[in-house]
């Protein structure tokens, strides 16, 4: 390549953006695209469990560099949701495409750039904070259904407790009541995990239900979940 001798203003220890600069920045990035084609050639990427159409307990999540934006959107409700989704986003892209006419500074010293290392910094803090709370609000909502093996004693107690306590709304077989759904085959439409979390909080079914909590204790709970799964 034909290169030329650096002229007075490089001298000052400048180099040029082409092709001083791209060519680190290009070694850099087949340096980065190199270690992560060994890494998924060496240690199979994670898989979660084939999907389940049937499971309606799934909690899609995305990956944890995408957890800060995911959390973020959670603040934008009804129609200000286009906030979150369209203008937070393109106002953030011009921004940074805007920056280098927005700073024409041209030291490096950190200290001379209050205005842009606030900036910066307080986008930083505010995507760390944002991935800590989602996964605070993530555990606190975890699943801590454990679920025991059915045996047929459950079964029965199962029966006798749905009886008591939710035939008065729910019919199954052709008896019951008829202010809810039948729950003939509702094994066949939702598994355990579901039927004990509507149990602890029927809300998640429709947020205005007339289904109350009932105060079942957890082997209760495991019984008429038992009794239900199998209703196919
Ligand atoms: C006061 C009436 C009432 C009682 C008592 C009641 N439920 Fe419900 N349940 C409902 C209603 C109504 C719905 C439907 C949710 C909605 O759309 O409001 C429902 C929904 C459900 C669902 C979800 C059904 C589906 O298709 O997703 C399950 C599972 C369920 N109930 C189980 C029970 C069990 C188990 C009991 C007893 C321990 C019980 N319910 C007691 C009224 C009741």
């Amino acid at each position: 390549m034909n290169r030329e001798a650096p002229s007075a203003t490089q001298a000052d220890n400048r180099s040029p953006f082409y092709p001083n600069h791209l060519f680190v920045e290009a070694v850099a990035a087949l340096a980065v695209f190199a270690a992560t084609v060994l890494a998924a050639y060496m240690w199979q990427a994670p898989l979660e469990e084939m999907a389940d159409p049937g499971d309606t307990t799934y909690v899609p999540r995305p990956e944890w560099y995408f957890l800060f934006y995911f959390q973020l959107l959670k603040y934008f409700e009804g129609s200000l949701v286009v906030v979150g989704t369209f203008f937070l986003p393109a106002l953030t892209l011009t921004l940074l495409m805007l920056l280098p006419f927005l700073d024409t500074s041209t030291t490096t010293d950190i200290r001379k750039r209050p205005c842009v290392a606030a900036l910066s910094l307080a986008g930083v803090v505010a995507v760390v904070a944002l991935t800590a709370l989602s996964v605070v609000e993530d555990e606190s909502h975890a699943d801590k259904i454990v679920l025991p093996p059915i045996t047929g004693e459950q079964i029965t107690a199962g029966r006798e407790i749905f009886g008591k306590f939710c035939m008065l709304c729910h019919s199954i077989d052709g008896k019951g009541g008829f202010m809810a759904p039948d729950l003939t085959q509702i094994g066949a439409r939702a598994n355990r995990a579901y039927i004990e979390r509507v149990i602890i909080n029927p809300q998640i079914v429709s947020q205005t239900t007339i289904m109350s909590v009932i105060p079942l204790n957890e082997a209760e709970r495991h019984e008429v979940s038992a009794f239900l799964s199998r209703k196919k």
